[in-house]
């Protein structure tokens, strides 16, 4: 039997994505192994959204080359959005690899191990969806389900554009299909997976046109799916529809990412984000009248080409005023091929690294500040295994997507009832109510 190995970068697309190419090589036949020195097929899903994700994997395809040296039998691939956007230079950069394939190209890695290609091979139209593919899941009781593929923005400073083509949506019956097997299957949270995720349908033909909110509503009316997450949502798309579905259906859980990216709208604005400061702190007083408790997280560009310190004042104004649950935050970082890099105003690293310590503290002190509600409160917990830190304790996650370490009896997969007793920055801990698992 071959074997294979992979190793992904990136977001939960890639993610997603790597495991419908498991699925797909083990239809094949092939078996996963966890050491990449064993494994005949090694491949690389590839991220490229910052500098930092080209340089990690290049560090890795050097232990490739070695190993291919060695057994020049093996096969080299290199899938994603890294692969995408360099195209057939992946050959002249890296000369020991077999196979490049973008996104939408994934079915072509299959064509290629089945043919008796010898010659190294390029595949990087954007023609299908892994959708499609069978797929091997990392935990039986959680599923990813991409239900677009593709962004149509044009964020200045974002190459995901170019990896990834035009929206394109999954119909809903096969949508829906797709998540009533899976809870049939034994999962119980689904995460609806898209570049843009709530501008879902918009390019699907009128037959099957659906918003967003409807398709939300049609998969919480699946037996056996307790938990909905998405991401990532974009705050243009944000409607009130989407917003009260949070209030409205019982699996769909209390939290929303935001993606802010800066709160300057003089900034926005060269972002092309296309809403300003207002309107998006309009989103987020909407989701605080329909959902009270809802938890907010956001991602934060910072270094933005001609960002002034007015400007990054203002995003850390927002970042006061809103009062993140968390953020992701990131060093701007000029990518190929994009608007923003090639805009004069570079910003110096040394103020972009001074912006980022400051933004970095306010997130954490509101993290921790913000936590601080859970304590006392007894919370509905997906057990996900042992706890990282303690291994006599148990780890899993609240509705409000916040990792909880706690005592108890739960297995992997179950609901707990678990009272919260403390709160850090980044996790809560606590105690289950086994006196509930008895009366259950
Ligand atoms: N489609 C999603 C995710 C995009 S990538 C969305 O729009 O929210 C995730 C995050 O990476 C972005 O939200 C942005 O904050 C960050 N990012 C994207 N391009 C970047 C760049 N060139 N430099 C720094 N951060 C970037
Ligand atoms: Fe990139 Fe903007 Fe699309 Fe997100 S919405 S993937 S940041 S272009
Ligand atoms: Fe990276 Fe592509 Fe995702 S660039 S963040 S893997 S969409």
């Amino acid at each position: 039997m071959k074997t294979y190995h992979v190793t992904t970068f990136g977001c939960q697309m890639n993610e997603h994505d790597s495991e419908r190419m498991k699925g797909m090589l083990e239809s094949l036949g092939y078996r996963e192994v966890p050491e990449r020195a064993d494994a005949d097929v090694i491949l690389f899903n590839t991220c490229s959204i910052r500098e930092s994700a080209d340089s990690r994997f290049v560090g890795h395809l050097g232990e490739a080359k070695r190993l291919k040296s060695e057994d020049p039998e093996k096969v080299i691939g290199v899938g994603g959005c890294w692969a995408q956007s360099v195209k057939d230079d992946v050959f002249r950069q890296f000369p020991f690899v077999d196979v490049a394939f973008g996104p939408g190209q994934i079915p072509k890695l299959a064509e290629f191990l089945t043919s008796d290609s010898i010659t190294a091979q390029g595949f990087f139209e954007f023609e299908s969806f892994s959708g499609h593919l069978p797929m091997k899941r990392a935990r039986e009781f959680q599923a990813w389900v991409q239900i677009s593929v593709g962004c149509n923005c044009k964020c200045s400073y974002c190459i995901v554009p170019s990896t990834r083509g035009r929206e394109v949506s999954r119909s809903p019956h096969e949508l829906v299909e797709e998540i009533a097997k899976l809870a049939q299957d034994g999962v119980r949270e689904v995460t609806l997976l898209g570049q843009n995720v709530n501008s879902y349908g918009r390019d699907l033909p009128t037959e099957e046109r659906i918003r967003f909110s409807d398709l939300l509503r049609e998969i919480d009316a699946i037996d056996g799916v307790d938990r909905i997450r998405y991401t990532s949502p974009h705050p243009k798309d944000m409607r009130e529809d989407v917003i009260a579905a949070h209030a409205e259906l019982p699996s769909l859980c209390e939290h929303i990412h935001l993606p802010l990216q800066s709160g300057s709208s003089r900034i926005l604005k060269a972002m092309r984000r296309t809403y300003n400061r207002e309107r998006y702190m309009d989103r987020v007083a909407m989701i605080r009248e329909h959902v009270p408790d809802c938890a907010i997280t956001t991602d934060i560009i910072v270094g933005f080409p001609g960002e002034t310190d007015e400007d990054f004042e203002q995003t850390m104004e927002v970042v006061e005023e809103v009062r993140y649950d968390g953020a992701f935050t990131f060093i701007y970082s000029p990518r190929r091929g994009t608007e923003a890099a090639t805009l004069e105003e570079q910003v110096p690293h040394e103020v972009k690294r001074e912006r980022m310590e400051r933004l970095v503290d306010a997130v954490q002190r509101l993290q921790r500040e913000r936590a601080q509600r859970f304590v006392g409160r007894t919370m509905e917990v997906l057990v996900e295994g042992p706890s990282r830190t303690d291994a006599s304790k148990l780890r899993g996650r609240t509705r409000h997507n916040k990792t909880v370490n706690f005592t108890g009896l739960a297995q992997p997969g179950e609901m707990a009832q678990v009272e919260v007793t403390g709160a850090t920055s980044t996790t809560l801990a606590g105690e289950e109510l086994l006196l509930s698992r008895a009366l259950a």
